[in-house]
């Protein structure tokens, strides 16, 4: 079945009302360029309510460099097809003027939640974020909203601004889908060559020898840290931004591990910046 296609926030709150009595509202939303990942949330989000609305928007707010957002891919026609195959009821997919029909003068303050990781190397980023998912909830008002384990920054941001603002949404996080070779998937991951693509798994294998070296009992992040960034192949295509591990909630950094933490890592592979994450455990603590 065709997907509805809603671009105008008064259409979407008429349309989205007429649906609230059949049940749970879930919300997915995305800057489109839609893949696995996406579809992982969308499905999640399917199962669990009655009524689905992907919302894709590129934000500007969140983008630090003018080149990346317009170079950010818009395939709007394959995302509405793919929406549909996935029983997706609605996609809001707003003009930035109706979503920024002024410059706007509030923001949301995420605090010390964006000093590590993403937020150190991209000024602003996450209070675009915040801010954008905040004007969604308030225009789509949904029960539930789905976000992905892979931005893992994002969603503690997220989860906090919720329950900061007394915000009456139940916040979902979903696994991180990955390529066989562990690359987690991204829309950035097409703007790579095959060579680059060829390298680009080494973040995931870093992660995961961080995440073996906290099972095994290491304490100090230093040493993991060092060690595991080791393994990195050395080609000059590669540049490790960070990697780091913090606590869950909030994305401070920790000297030593004393219970589970998650490691977190950026890599540029060429011109391409992919971040990844998991979640890491002492063995005998869950
Ligand atoms: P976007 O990068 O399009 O991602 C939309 C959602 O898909 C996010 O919650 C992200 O974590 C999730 N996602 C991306 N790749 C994934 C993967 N490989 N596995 C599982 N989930 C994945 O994140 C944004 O858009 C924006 O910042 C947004 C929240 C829409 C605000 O503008």
């Amino acid at each position: 079945m065709a997907v509805e296609l809603v671009e105008t926030i008064s259409e979407l709150r008429g349309r989205v009302a007429d649906r609230r009595s059949a049940g749970a509202l879930g919300l997915v939303p995305t800057m489109g360029a839609l893949h696995a990942g996406h579809a992982s949330l969308i499905a999640e989000a399917r199962r669990s309510c009655a009524t689905v609305v992907a919302s894709i928007f590129v934000n500007p707010l969140q983008f630090d460099r003018t080149d990346d957002l317009a170079s950010y891919p818009r395939p709007l026609e394959a995302d509405l097809d793919m929406c549909a195959d996935l029983g997706v009821d609605m996609v809001f997919a707003p003009s930035v003027p109706e979503m920024y029909p002024g410059p706007a003068r509030c923001a949301v303050d995420v605090g010390r939640l964006a000093d590590h990781l993403c937020g150190s190397g991209r000024p602003g980023h996450f209070r675009g974020v915040a801010t954008v998912v905040l004007k969604l909830f308030q225009i789509i008002q949904p029960d539930v909203a789905f976000f992905g384990e892979k931005d893992a920054q994002q969603l503690a941001i997220v989860r906090r601004m919720v329950a900061d603002f007394n915000v009456p949404v139940r916040v979902v996080g979903v696994p991180t889908v990955r390529e066989t070779d562990g690359l987690a998937l991204s829309s950035r991951n097409r703007r790579m060559t095959p060579a680059e693509r060829h390298l680009a798994p080494a973040l995931y294998r870093v992660l995961l020898d961080v995440q073996a070296r906290v099972r095994a009992g290491v304490p100090d992040t230093e040493t993991i840290v060092t060690r595991a960034a080791a393994g990195l192949p050395a080609d000059e295509r590669l540049r490790l931004e960070y990697l780091a591990l913090v606590d869950p909630d909030e994305c401070q950094p920790v000297d030593r591990v004393t219970g589970p933490v998650i490691a977190a890592g950026a890599l540029w592979v060429g011109s391409t910046r992919l971040i990844d994450n998991v979640r890491c455990v002492p063995q005998g603590q869950v």
